[in-house]
């Protein structure tokens, strides 16, 4: 397989504190493993095998500590890329241009968790990589996620974290990118928050006429608030995540 995996695991977990203030978010447990574990066996459970930790904040070193070569996980090693400051998910992502080299990426969000595995999606931007794909899931409270609005079947925008959400639909934090991607981000603009948004980026594709989606099967969680994490734990617990069997 010629796709990439970019995990990004930066950023102050501010939503979780005191559990942050001396420690990175992704590092805290989910049941029997680090946060980080999941989201790297996602890409791994797909085939990619050429890995990128995205990291800053918090104990960016013990990321190496942890996870080392990525042996844990069947990899020859790892690759890592700090980011400095909070610039949100697109710069973090911009990190990547160097390690991608031209070919296609998978980027999740070290705090995405998923019940199945994203092995068909995979194959199917790998042998089209262009454009962009997402994944959706109905969620019970789009308006922590970005939002898909559709007329009919067609998908039309997607909002961020909107108060009135068009759909149940929830953008989860899973996306593949050509590599035009990076050529998309130095051209964005900071939001509210003061983050280059994924969100922004999706539009950009949406809007070019080059973006599709498939949805997630299994459940999807974050685990970025302490609702989410308790959430996390109890469903790894109970069912386990990565299934390849799903
Ligand atoms: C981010 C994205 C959002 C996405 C979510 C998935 O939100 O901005 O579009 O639905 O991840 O976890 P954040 O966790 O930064 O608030």
């Amino acid at each position: 397989m010629k796709l990439k995996g970019v995990v990004l695991a930066g950023g102050l977990g501010s939503r979780l504190l005191p559990l942050t203030k001396v420690t990175n978010k992704h590092l805290l447990p989910v049941h029997d493993q680090p946060m980080i574990y999941y989201p790297i066996r996602s890409l791994v459970n797909a085939g990619i095998r050429e890995i990128l930790l995205v990291t800053g904040g918090n104990n960016a070193g013990d990321f190496l500590r942890l996870l080392g070569n990525g042996r844990e996980f069947g990899l020859e090693r790892l690759h890592y890329a700090y980011q400095e400051g909070e610039g949100g998910i697109a710069e973090a992502l911009a990190l990547a241009g160097p390690f991608a080299d031209h070919s296609a990426v998978c980027v999740i969000l070290g705090d995405n968790l998923i019940q199945g595995n994203i092995v068909e999606a995979a194959r199917d931007f790998d042998a089209d990589p262009t454009g962009a794909l997402l994944m959706l899931k109905e969620v019970d409270k789009p308006e922590r996620f970005g939002v898909a609005r559709f007329e009919g079947d067609r998908l039309v925008d997607i909002i961020e974290k909107p108060k009135d959400p068009p759909s149940a639909h929830a953008v989860i934090g899973i996306y593949f990118y050509d590599h035009e991607v990076f050529e998309i981000i130095p051209q964005l603009e900071a939001s509210e928050r003061g983050e280059l948004e994924i969100t922004d980026v999706n539009n950009h594709y949406l809007r070019a006429g080059k973006l599709r989606w498939r949805q997630l099967e299994g459940w999807w969680t974050d685990a970025g608030t302490f609702t989410s994490l308790s959430r996390a734990n109890r469903l790894v617990a109970e069912g386990g995540a990565n299934r390849t069997d799903l």
